[in-house]
């Protein structure tokens, strides 16, 4: 079994932008710039945030926060998306999800410039997405191909069960492992809480990812010998010997999983680290306008 270390690739990928924005500097091109919205207090937004914007300053990236409490109105988040909408100096920007129940996200994710959108969840990115075209991939999945490519692992003709059918994760790395072309041409199920038998569908898969955001869900019995399991899920768990009082695990209850495995991505240290540096590659992306 062979861990897909998503720290070691991350660091990997930073390293190659921080050299990319080293030769931005050297023919004073513009830097990329990425911009991220957070509101309201939610723990687990807050530490993406400052992850994503941590990361930005390690590879030397400009970034910007904008922060609000979770009780501004919805029309200050749109003022605050068409400011960053028309701010020259912005590339890329993000809304941090979820927001408060009373602000509509369907309306602040098409409020977002398209050629903005370095997390790819605007319905012109994901349409053309679907249809092969240039797009900015959303930043999980985008993550997780990156992860296949860089370990060479096989996808041609392979079988993949994607668990959860969610607009940012389940349903487009179903479409984009089922697409033509390295990393895909996979025959790809898409199961999600209304499949009948979802053990029996696991153990017919060569990929698995699980992306259903339920603790240690998948057990090492659904899955077969030799698999590749690609596990986006971060769940807080109780673990009373762990000062914190809590630890964080996948959607994968890995002890189980990991013997019988080819590869197994950890977590933490897997795909979330892979999310973040995703999005730094769009971002990347959108400064030099290759997208748009
Ligand atoms: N919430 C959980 N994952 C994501 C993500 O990738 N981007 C944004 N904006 N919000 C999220």
């Amino acid at each position: 079994m062979q861990l897909l270390d998503g720290k070691l690739l991350s660091e990997n990928i930073k390293a190659e932008l921080a050299a990319e924005v080293d030769q931005i500097k050297l023919k004073g091109g513009k830097i990329p710039h990425l911009a991220a919205v957070l509101i309201g207090d939610n723990p687990a937004s807050q530490v993406y945030v400052n992850s994503k914007i941590k990361s930005c300053e390690q590879i030397g990236f400009t970034s910007t926060m904008v922060r609000r409490s979770g009780d501004v109105s919805e029309e200050e988040v749109l003022e605050i998306v068409a400011n960053l909408n028309n701010d020259p100096d912005v590339d890329g920007f993000i809304v941090q999800l979820p927001l408060p129940k009373h602000i509509d996200e369907e309306k602040i994710m098409l409020a977002i410039d398209y050629r903005k959108d370095v997390d790819g969840f605007h319905p012109v990115n994901f349409g053309r997405m679907a249809q092969g075209m240039p797009a900015f991939l959303p930043a999980t999945p985008f993550g997780i191909l990156e992860m296949l490519r860089r370990y060479n692992i096989e996808t041609s003709g392979k079988h993949c069960v994607v668990l959860g059918r969610s607009n940012i994760v389940g349903t487009p790395i179903s479409i984009l492992l089922s697409r033509k072309g390295y990393p895909g041409d996979c025959t790809v199920t898409l199961t999600h809480s209304r499949t009948q038998d979802l053990p029996a569908e696991v153990r017919r898969a060569d990929i698995v990812v699980a992306a259903i955001g339920i603790p240690q869900f998948v057990k090492g019995d659904w899955v077969k010998e030799g698999a590749v399991v690609i596990d986006v899920g971060i769940n807080r768990i109780p673990d009373a010997s762990r000062k914190s009082g809590s630890r964080l695990v996948g959607d994968v209850d890995f002890d189980s999983v990991a013997p019988r495995c080819s590869h197994i991505t950890p977590v933490p240290g897997g795909v979330g680290l892979m999310t973040v540096t995703a999005l730094l590659m769009n971002t990347l992306k959108a400064c030099r306008k290759e997208i748009y």
